[in-house]
Parts: structure tokens; C-alpha cells; sequence
């Protein structure tokens, strides 16, 4: 009847824009939880010194910020294992992190394993990360899947294989007194 005041299609439009306000008050309140999260996996990042070891320069103290975290140009040699170059960690998926689950960057930050099981080389400090609490690993994991993908495949060698890139070694006194004097 026109005019008439539909009780029951008025309480059912009001109960569906409450849970729909409700749906969207969680959905910006876990967006929010996100952008936090993502800002203290930067901040960790930042003091955890990843990007001296991942990002190409990094080691020469000017790090190249157009392939932030993309993987290293030197390598870190120790005897008779190989040389180890710091891993891609961008979210590309051929040659960096894309296809790890936050759970797999995790395992290897705290226990220095891949997701196929290999052991990653102690060079990369996960000894000391084994330390981070659940929310800091998952941050650093969320910050890391943030980042833009970079391109760069990195390989590590064998201590016998002719290596393309520079090589931080440890040295025995000796050794180090030869060197000529362009390398001290
Ligand atoms: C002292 C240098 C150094 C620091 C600091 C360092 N890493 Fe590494 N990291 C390495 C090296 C070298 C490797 C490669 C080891 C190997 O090939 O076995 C590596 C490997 C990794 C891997 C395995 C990736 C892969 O594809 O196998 C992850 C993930 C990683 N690092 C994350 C981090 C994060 C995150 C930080 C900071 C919280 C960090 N690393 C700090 C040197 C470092």
C-alpha cells in the first residue's frame, strides 16, 4: 500500500549498513595494522645492517637506493666453504623473495634454512636474528614484500671458482703484509 512504511525492509537495510560499516571499519583497521607493520620491518631493516650485505655499493658505503635490498656486489670468503654473495631479498619472483611465504623468510632470518631445506651460510648473521621475537620476523617479512622487485640474479661460488666480483676475506698476517700497496 502506497505510502505505507516497510518496518521490515527498514530494519533490514539498517542491520545491512551496520554490517557493512562494521565490515569496513575492520578492513581499515587491518590496514592500518599492516602499514605499521610494514614501518617497523623498515625500521629493523634499517638497524639491522641488511643493507650494507644485500644492496649492491652497500659495501663500499654507497649503497645504489634504485636496487635497495636487490643483492650484493661483493662477496664474503671463507676458507675452504666458498664465497657468499648477499641474496636478492626484493619481491622478484625469478631472482629474489616472490615465491617465499612470509613464513619462509621468517624460517630462514631465525634459522638459516631455505624453503627447498639448504642451509644458508653463517656470513648472513640469522644466528643473531634467531633472537627476533614473532612480530619483528613478520615485519621484516612484510617490509621486505613491500619492496619494489628488483632484477639481479645473484650466485655464490666455490672457494676454487674464478669470481667475477670483489671478495672480503679474512686475512692471516702474512697474507695481508704481501699484498701490494693499492689493496691496503
Ligand atoms: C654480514 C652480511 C649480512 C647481513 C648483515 C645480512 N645478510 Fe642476509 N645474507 C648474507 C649472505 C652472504 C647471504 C647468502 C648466504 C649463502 O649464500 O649461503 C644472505 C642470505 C640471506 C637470505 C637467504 C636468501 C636466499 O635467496 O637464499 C635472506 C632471506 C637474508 N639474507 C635476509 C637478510 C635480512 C632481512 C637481513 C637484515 C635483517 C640480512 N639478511 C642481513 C649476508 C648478510
Amino acid at each position: 500500500m502506497a505510502g505505507t512504511f516497510d518496518f521490515k525492509a527498514a530494519a533490514l537495510a539498517a542491520a545491512f549498513a551496520f554490517l557493512t560499516s562494521q565490515v569496513h571499519a575492520a578492513e581499515t583497521q587491518s590496514a592500518r595494522a599492516d602499514e605499521g607493520q610494514v614501518a617497523r620491518g623498515k625500521y629493523l631493516v634499517s638497524i639491522a645492517g641488511c643493507n650494507d650485505c644485500h644492496t649492491p655499493g652497500g659495501m663500499f658505503g654507497n649503497p645504489d637506493m634504485k636496487r635497495y635490498l636487490g643483492g650484493s656486489d661483493v662477496g664474503f670468503s671463507i676458507p675452504t666453504q666458498g664465497v657468499f654473495v648477499g641474496a636478492n631479498l626484493t619481491p622478484d619472483a625469478d631472482t629474489g623473495l616472490g615465491k617465499w611465504t612470509a613464513d619462509q623468510v621468517v624460517t630462514a632470518l631465525r634459522k638459516g634454512k631455505r624453503p627447498d631445506g639448504s642451509e644458508i651460510s653463517g656470513v648472513m648473521p640469522w644466528a643473531s636474528y634467531a633472537h627476533l621475537t614473532d612480530d619483528d620476523a613478520y615485519a621484516i617479512a612484510a617490509f621486505l614484500r613491500s619492496l619494489p622487485p628488483v632484477a639481479n640474479k645473484i650466485t655464490s661460488y666455490k672457494s676454487a671458482d674464478t669470481v667475477p666480483i670483489a671478495v672480503s676475506t679474512v686475512l692471516p698476517p702474512d697474507a695481508y703484509n704481501a699484498l701490494p700497496a693499492a689493496l691496503k
